[in-house]
């Protein structure tokens, strides 16, 4: 059963995968791995909204994710993370409300981390949290430029 995968072992798997996590020593997956919660989504499903509140972010296991934005009353894709991808960055990061929609494409399973939990652990990897936030940037210019495409 896939569910059975040690946490820990996920997020070892995520970090050959998402090269900005490789800074990420065997402390900091034991701490990453302790605050995290296994959350399953379904096809289709909605994960977090855009303008929502953002107090979490997610690291994808299991599927992959949709990245959508409203286009003149339009839902228009932006993006496509599948596994090793993460998101919620931007809304963690700069307190803001969340940039985009994001949908599960297949059965998808994430890890969810509350906000202030993780960036108490970026906060000790200054290469993960400076990382992140140039993503967030880059991210958010491809955004601007699919609303006014
Ligand atoms: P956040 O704004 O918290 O919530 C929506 C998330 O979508 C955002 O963080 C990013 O993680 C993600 N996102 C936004 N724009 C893009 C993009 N252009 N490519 C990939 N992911 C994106």
């Amino acid at each position: 059963m896939a569910d059975m995968t040690d946490t820990r072992t996920e997020i070892e798997r995520f970090k050959t995968n998402a090269k900005l996590f490789s800074s990420l020593d065997a402390a900091g997956v034991g701490r990453l791995a302790d605050i995290a919660r296994k959350i399953t989504y379904k096809p289709n499903e909605t994960i977090v909204e855009q303008g929502a509140a953002a107090d979490t972010f997610f690291i994808i296991v299991q599927g992959g994710v949709r990245v959508i934005t409203d286009r003149h009353d339009e839902d228009k894709k932006v993006a496509r993370l599948g596994i090793g991808g993460f998101f919620g960055e931007m809304g963690i990061l700069n307190d803001e409300p969340r940039s985009a929609t994001i949908r599960a494409i297949g059965d998808t399973r994430c890890l969810v981390f509350d906000k202030a939990d993780v960036l108490a652990v970026f906060e000790d990897y200054p290469q993960i949290l400076h990382g992140l936030g140039s993503i967030g940037v880059e991210r958010g210019g491809k955004l601007v430029d699919a609303q006014e495409e």
